[in-house]
């Protein structure tokens, strides 16, 4: 008796290969870095190209190009029909093209051009605690940033194609009914604070960020018409914040450890306009049941590059009661991230 291939149920992998699979992570990461850079996905978004044609654009050798190619290709990236040496874009494809609404081209870039090495320091991290940002780049990585401003430039790409993707759901969910000024802290280039003006006409307010960061906001914030209620101020948080009734921190405390949070949030409570003034933070709770994975993802990135964690429900209410705000709630989204409402106190 034959038994034919569609009679079989499909199985896990054996746990050997699917460790493999795993353990070959960066070799796809590094395949995905030489796609986006070679700009292979911008190359294929009106149709199929030969492969040849491909190499010639982007300056590399057919040959190699090829195998980096079919190795996506078995991760949904890209499509190549071996005959015909033709390539297309498979189901992922998109997301390494530049300037399409769900682009993550630049996380691609900046997570290969200054992620990848501190992670060969995970093993010193986990022995010293220290963050292997700061051993592979001998500072931390705030600080290795902020000294070119192309790094600053690439890594505000990286962020805005990054949360775009994960915190959509959750910037779309905050509540702003009553707010007058809002001060979006660690705010970058306004991209955030752009979305809510649009949504809250009535709504004034500060994009608050370094300096160097910030010097990106006054173009958007023209080019969306709402530099007439949205201003933007340069500082360091760890000093002093703008006043206002209102503070929104989008992705912005799980960068750092529960005493330098604090530290911010002690900042806010002094410069806060009105006593029980409001807090919104768009952050990822771990103890909620769906996507896991980026948000424990999000946690190696913190553990790797800065001081920060990604937190419990519970470990939020506890960070934000010593530092004197009251949790209200926790309001899931469709996304990964969470709105966490809370309020000045005394
Ligand atoms: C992870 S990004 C979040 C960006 C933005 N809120 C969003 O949701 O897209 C963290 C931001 O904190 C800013 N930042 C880091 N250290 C800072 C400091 N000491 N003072 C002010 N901003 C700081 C960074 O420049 C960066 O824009």
């Amino acid at each position: 008796m034959e038994i034919g291939l569609a009679g079989l149920a499909p199985t896990k992998p054996a746990p050997a290969l699917a460790m493999l699979r795993l353990l070959g992570g960066f070799q796809i990461s590094q395949a995905l870095y030489v796609a986006a850079r070679a700009r292979i996905a911008d190359q294929l978004l009106e149709g199929p190209r030969p492969l040849h044609e491909l190499a010639e654009s982007s300056g590399l050798w057919p040959e190699p190009l090829a195998r980096i190619i079919q190795a996506l290709a078995v991760e949904e990236v890209f499509d190549y029909d071996a005959e015909t040496e033709e390539v297309r874009l498979g189901r992922l494809g998109r997301t390494l093209a530049s300037g399409v609404s769900d682009s993550v081209r630049n996380v691609a870039l900046t997570w290969m051009e200054t992620h990848y090495q501190p992670f060969g320091h995970l093993w010193q991290t986990a022995e010293t605690g220290r963050p292997a940002a700061d051993l592979a780049l001998g500072m931390p990585f705030f600080d290795w940033l902020g000294q070119k401003p192309d790094r600053v430039e690439t890594f505000t790409a990286a962020m805005t194609d990054f949360v775009k993707a994960i915190r959509q759901d959750a910037v779309n969910a905050v509540e702003l009914d009553g707010a007058h000024t809002l001060v979006d802290i660690g705010g970058a280039d306004g991209t955030v604070l752009v979305t809510l003006a649009s949504r809250y006409p009535e709504l004034h307010g500060v994009v608050f960020d370094l300096p160097h960061v910030v010097e990106a906001a006054p173009e958007l914030l023209r080019a969306h018409q709402v530099d007439d209620r949205i201003t933007t101020a340069g500082g360091d948080f760890f000093t002093e914040v703008p006043p206002g009734d209102c503070y929104l921190l989008s992705f912005v405390l799980h960068d750092w450890s529960d005493e330098k949070a604090g530290h911010i949030l002690d900042r806010i409570h002094q410069a806060a306009s009105v006593p029980d003034a409001r807090l919104v933070l768009v952050e990822t709770v771990l103890d909620r049941g769906d996507a896991p994975q980026i948000a424990r993802l999000l946690d190696l990135t913190m553990l790797g590059m800065l001081t920060g964690r990604e937190r419990s429900s519970a470990a939020w209410r506890e960070l934000l009661a010593a530092n004197g705000f009251r949790l209200d709630r926790i309001r899931p989204t469709a996304g990964p991230m969470c709105v966490i409402e809370a309020t000045r106190t005394g």
